[in-house]
Order: structure tokens, then C-alpha cells, then sequence
């Protein structure tokens, strides 16, 4: 079965919950450790798809295996700047899914108006930074004791892109 990687839809809060779900109780790469309710994810969604935020879906056969959004801050100052989220399902890592989703989000974002990209990776999450490097993103500053995973510190990386002001 093919995967496609398209913007996000109403029709799959459902599923892109249980996506998001799965890949925070690894409890290993997100900083979150289960996803909100269905009924805060269809807001999200909701809001998201109006909005025509850069946010998009892995789908295979109609279920989501994989997201990825960027999302511009809200304060005046800083709305040029949007936050990296992502994950795939484990079987479905490895295959370039991930580059063919952080690369359509960027090009929304882009032409969202973002010019900064933002976003914070565990310091051992060698294939979430290889990715990250290989699309441009840059490290600026190692975070001791970044995140913290049932009781255990781990270091976190913050990276950003700039990207090219659109306007
Ligand atoms: C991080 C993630 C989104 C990357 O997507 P992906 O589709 O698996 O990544 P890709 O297949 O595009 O591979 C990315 C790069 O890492 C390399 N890679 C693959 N497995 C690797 C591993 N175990 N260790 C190091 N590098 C690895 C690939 O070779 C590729 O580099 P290349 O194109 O130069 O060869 C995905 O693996 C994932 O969902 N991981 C768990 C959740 C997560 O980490 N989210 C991000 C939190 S910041």
C-alpha cells in the first residue's frame, strides 16, 4: 500500500490522534506522553485547516502513519517564528517519509510568511537531527537536561532554519 503525504483534513482527527498517540507513549522523542482528547485534536484540526496552517499527514489506505506541522508563534514579535512537531509510526520510519513531510511544511510555512524554524530534538535522536541537518537546519545551542523521560535527564538540541523572507 502507498503512502501520500497530503495537508491535513477534518476527516482525520480521528486518526491522526491515534498517530500522535502512538508515537508520545514511546516516551522517547516527543515532549508530550499521550495526545489530548479526540474532541481537543478535532478543535485543533478545526482551527488548523481554517487557518491553512502548515500542517500535513503521512496516509496510508485512510490512516495517518505520520505528521508534520510548523506552527508560527502568536505574539507580535515573534509570529515570523514557527515551531517544527513530527513523527512517524515505527513501521514506517527510515523510508523518506519523514524528508517528504518537513519539506512540503516548509514551503507552507514559507509561504505562511515564516522565516524563522524552530525546533527542539532529543541529543540522542540521531535520525530526527540527521534529517533536520540534511533540510539546512543548523544547531544552535545543546539544552543540559532538556527533557526529562520517566525520571531520566536527557539533552536536548535546539535548531532553527531561516528561511527566505516571501514578502
Ligand atoms: C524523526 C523522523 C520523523 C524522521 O523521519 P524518517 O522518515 O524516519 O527519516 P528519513 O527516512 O527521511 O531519514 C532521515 C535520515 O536519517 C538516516 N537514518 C535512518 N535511520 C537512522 C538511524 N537509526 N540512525 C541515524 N540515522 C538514521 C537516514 O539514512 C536519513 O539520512 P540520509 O537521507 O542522509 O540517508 C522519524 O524517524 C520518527 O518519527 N521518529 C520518531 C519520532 C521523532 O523522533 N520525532 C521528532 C522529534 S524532534
Amino acid at each position: 500500500m502507498s503512502v501520500v503525504v497530503v495537508p491535513i483534513a477534518e476527516s482525520h482527527a480521528e486518526s491522526f490522534r491515534a498517530c500522535l498517540d502512538a508515537v508520545a507513549r514511546e516516551k522517547k522523542y516527543l515532549a508530550q506522553f499521550e495526545a489530548l482528547p479526540l474532541d481537543r485534536i478535532r478543535g485543533f484540526v478545526r482551527e488548523s485547516v481554517a487557518a491553512g496552517a502548515a500542517q500535513f499527514v503521512a496516509v496510508e489506505d485512510s490512516r495517518v502513519v505520520g505528521w508534520c506541522d510548523i506552527f508560527p508563534a502568536w505574539a507580535d514579535a515573534i509570529r515570523h517564528c514557527g515551531h517544527v512537531g513530527m513523527g512517524l509510526l515505527p513501521a514506517h520510519r527510515g523510508r523518506g517519509l519523514g524528508r517528504q513531510l518537513l519539506s512540503a511544511c516548509l514551503d507552507k510555512a514559507r509561504s505562511n510568511g515564516i522565516t524563522r524554524v524552530e525546533l527542539e530534538v532529543r541529543a540522542d535522536n540521531e535520525r530526527a537531527i540527521k534529517l533536520y541537518e540534511r533540510m539546512g537546519f543548523s544547531r544552535e545551542a545543546l539544552k543540559r537536561h532538556g527533557m526529562r523521560f520517566g525520571g531520566e535527564y536527557h539533552d536536548s538540541v535546539q535548531m532553527s532554519l531561516i528561511l527566505e523572507d516571501e514578502a
